[in-house]
């Protein structure tokens, strides 16, 4: 996608072929930052801080993790360690099962000398796998739009509600959530995105709205509160969400707050879309209660950083000093609040009969 004018993707290997490039998503919206990772230390590090995050990009930002560890170390031990140590840094999301497992295949029954080359070429394989899987949810996505101008009539644009970043800086390219939206601005249907902020790290606010606004993609910024009064007055036309993991039955589990956007969704009688990858998709689970939720740092709920009066980007603490928190990363929103699923296959229920309906393959239990 675009920024400033130029295409960019959210990870990429850099000119040496072997340091690989991202984004620092820590530094959006204020600084357009990118950076080296020149080792699997570093690539763990930008998962864990966030710097890069997004389910399917935290999947094969894991992958050039393995790439790199090889470069150095191509040994067996080397391989089960650097996969044991990346599946550690964020608990809830699939994908990085996902990639790992996929890296592991692709290397295991490798000799030694062979693996940095087959490591790199898999992990390319898995980028290229998310864009066109994003690329798909974006054109299957797109009828779900068209179809809620249609309903619209001459009333205007279409009122899009979406929580957290489930944009290209989520994906390698495209988004989930969001790759719906910008096929069907690049189709000409005037369409309108309600950002949820995405309390505690605003993920909506800072890179959603930044994304958008780089598209020139018509966005209004609201606190995490505001969508269900939006859907009271009639302004939300249709909620699409991404998926961190969704069980082999449809539960969905995204960002913190999603669920309770699908039950004011539910209680307007507005269509609660979400839109996935089938590398969230854990065929081993049937109940969204059993999914790990990530608990992270206090601190990221007792202060806000932010741009001051004089440029500078500073930090301030909001809460009284002691005060306890809890600060759960995601939650579930059961199957029956669901609309549909949107997936790189099409659209199906968000059910185990719509899932296998779209994804009838033997599977090997994980
Ligand atoms: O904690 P984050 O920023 O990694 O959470 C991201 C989300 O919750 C997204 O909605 C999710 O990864 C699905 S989108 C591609």
């Amino acid at each position: 996608m675009k920024v400033g004018g130029d295409a960019y993707r959210s990870i990429w290997v850099e000119d040496d072929a072997r340091t690989v490039g991202i984004i620092d998503q820590t530094r959006l919206p204020f600084e357009f930052v990118t950076t080296r990772l020149e080792s699997l230390d570093a690539a763990v590090e930008a998962i864990v801080r966030m710097r890069v995050r997004g389910a399917p990009l935290i999947g094969v930002t894991a992958a050039y993790g393995v790439c790199l560890r090889m470069r150095t170390d191509p040994s067996d031990a080397a391989l089960r360690a650097a996969c044991k140590t990346l599946l550690a840094t964020r608990p809830t999301g699939r994908n990085l099962r996902w990639a790992l497992d996929a890296m592991g295949a692709a290397l295991d029954a490798a000799a030694p000398a062979e693996r940095e080359r087959r490591a790199y070429a898999r992990a390319a394989e898995l980028a290229e796998d998310d864009v066109r899987s994003c690329r798909a949810i974006g054109e299957h996505g797109l009828r779900v739009i068209e179809e809620a101008f249609e309903r619209r009539g001459s009333r205007g644009a279409v009122n899009v509600l979406t929580h957290c970043n489930a944009g290209w800086l989520a994906t390698v390219d495209w988004g989930t959530a969001l790759a719906p939206v910008y096929r069907a601005h690049e189709r000409g249907i005037p369409l309108h995105v309600w950002v949820d902020e995405t309390r505690p790290r605003n993920q909506g606010a800072s890179l959603t709205a930044w994304e958008l606004g780089q598209h020139g993609v018509p966005h209004t910024v609201i606190v995490d509160n505001a969508g269900g009064h939006l859907m009271q007055r009639g302004l939300v036309d249709l909620c699409i969400t991404g998926s961190d993991r969704t069980t082999a039955t449809g539960d969905v589990c995204n960002k913190i707050g999603t669920y309770l956007k699908a039950l004011a969704a539910r209680d307007n009688d507005i269509p609660f879309y979400v839109a996935l990858p089938s590398s969230t998709i854990d065929w081993d689970l049937a109940d969204g209660a059993a999914i790990p939720i990530e608990e992270r740092a206090a601190r990221e709920v007792g202060v806000v950083a932010g741009r001051a009066a004089d440029g500078s980007v500073v930090e301030v603490a909001i809460l009284p000093p002691g005060s306890p928190v809890a600060n759960y990363g995601f939650d579930v929103t059961p199957a029956r609040l669901v609309t549909a699923l949107i997936t790189e296959r099409g659209i199906c229920d968000a059910s185990a009969e719509g899932l296998v309906g779209l994804y009838p393959e033997p599977r090997a239990p994980g």
